[in-house]
């Protein structure tokens, strides 16, 4: 029997992702980043998967995601990306993660925090991101000694992160001219630390980016982080949203489907009410503005997008179209055809990441390899 949604996951493509990005990225390490719940995927099967791909450490942007990816019984090295208060940074060592620093008030916090001994801190420099880091070198030199020198903790890494690798290499490389110089100094000065900077987009098509680590989050689960075709570097979108047709009923000329009847038909025809909606991370945004796959067919959604279902025009005809119960596609492929997350991101002016991440908590996630249950 069909579920009103269900959003199944290939932990099998996730695997196949890794081991590609492995390879290209090789001699560096990959790091998995498996924060917002894997990208909507499920974040304690996506990293056990990504870690049987080749990935060597995961990455996650809070102390609560350290914490439950521990709770899953995943002990690989992990790093908190995001941004700390002082109670998640308990979390964070509660939960044997390494940090990113860039003040030297949070270094002396964390070394003040109980049980942080062997805690590893990433310093943070800010290139040209203008989000987390500093953008003084001196300063981030300053936090990278004050890791080094406080009792119990270990300088681990010199990061930075990138504004522009999907779409202008030309401040990556400037990125890249801030960040070089300033990551070899503290590698001479300190040692065996971990230096990294590149996201998805640079560790495919930036070979000058990808130092000791690449931090992989969008291409891990098949999705381009080019916005355009996955398959263009080889990768396979793990996630599929499945819905299926719960009811079918005519539709005469003049009749509507929706709130504030945003679509009336003009032709006799067949419309299919699909139990799936914005509650369940179909962005309202799709209304009129999408396709469906019901029984290989493209067929248009219709119609404002509700809560809890959505509409779509199954075409004319004497006899119903398809049968009720049929299954219908969201993203993902059937019968041939095929919609890819990119294809919703363009609808909604917005990116693939968006379009997953938006998947919601109600929606129960199917882990499973080529088909075979996970
Ligand atoms: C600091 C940092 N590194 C790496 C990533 C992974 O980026 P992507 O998903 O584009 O590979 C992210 C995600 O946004 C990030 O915030």
């Amino acid at each position: 029997m069909a579920l009103r949604a269900l959003a199944r996951v290939n932990l099998a493509a996730v695997e196949r992702n890794c081991a590609r990005l492995a390879a290209t990225a090789a001699p560096a390490e990959l790091c998995a980043v498996v924060k917002a719940d894997g990208y909507g995927h499920g974040a304690a099967p996506a990293a056990r998967a990504a870690l049987a791909g080749g990935a060597t450490r995961l990455a996650v942007a809070t102390a609560g995601e350290a914490t439950a990816l521990r709770a899953a019984g995943i002990d690989a090295p992990l790093l908190v990306m995001g941004a700390l208060s002082a109670e998640e940074l308990a979390g964070a060592v509660a939960a044997r993660a390494d940090v990113a620093a860039w003040r030297e008030g949070f270094v002396a916090a964390l070394a003040a925090t109980p049980g942080a001994e062997g805690v590893g801190v990433h310093v943070k420099l800010d290139t040209g991101m203008g989000r987390l880091g500093t953008r003084d070198p001196e300063e981030a030199a300053r936090v990278a000694r004050a890791a080094a020198e406080a009792p119990g903790l270990r300088l681990a890494g010199a990061m930075t992160h990138f504004a522009t690798s999907d779409d202008d290499p030309a401040f990556v490389r400037e990125q890249l001219a801030a960040f070089t110089p300033w990551a070899e100094r503290l590698r001479a000065e300190h040692g065996d630390l971990l230096v990294h900077a590149a996201n998805s987009a640079a560790a495919l098509t930036e070979p000058a980016a990808r130092f000791d680590l690449v931090r992989c989050g969008i291409a891990v689960y098949g999705l381009d982080p080019f916005h355009r075709d996955p398959a263009d570097h080889g990768l396979e979108p793990a996630l599929e949203l499945h819905t299926y047709v719960a009811e079918v009923k005519r539709i005469a000329p003049g009749q509507s489907a929706g709130y504030g009847r945003r679509f009336v038909a003009r032709e006799p025809g067949w419309l299919g009410t699909l139990p799936i909606g914005y509650g369940d991370g179909v962005r309202r945004g799709l209304t009129n503005n999408a396709d469906v796959l019901v029984e290989g067919r493209r067929v248009p959604l219709v119609g404002t997008v509700s809560m809890d279902n959505i509409t779509v025009d199954l075409g004319p005809g004497g006899r119903e179209p398809v049968p009720r119960g049929a299954p219908a596609v969201v993203i993902g492929p059937q019968a041939g055809e095929a919609i890819l997350a990119e294809e919703v991101a363009t609808r909604l002016r917005t990116i693939n990441y968006e379009v997953v991440c938006g998947i919601s908590a109600r929606v129960p996630r199917e882990h499973h390899r080529d088909g075979a249950p996970a």
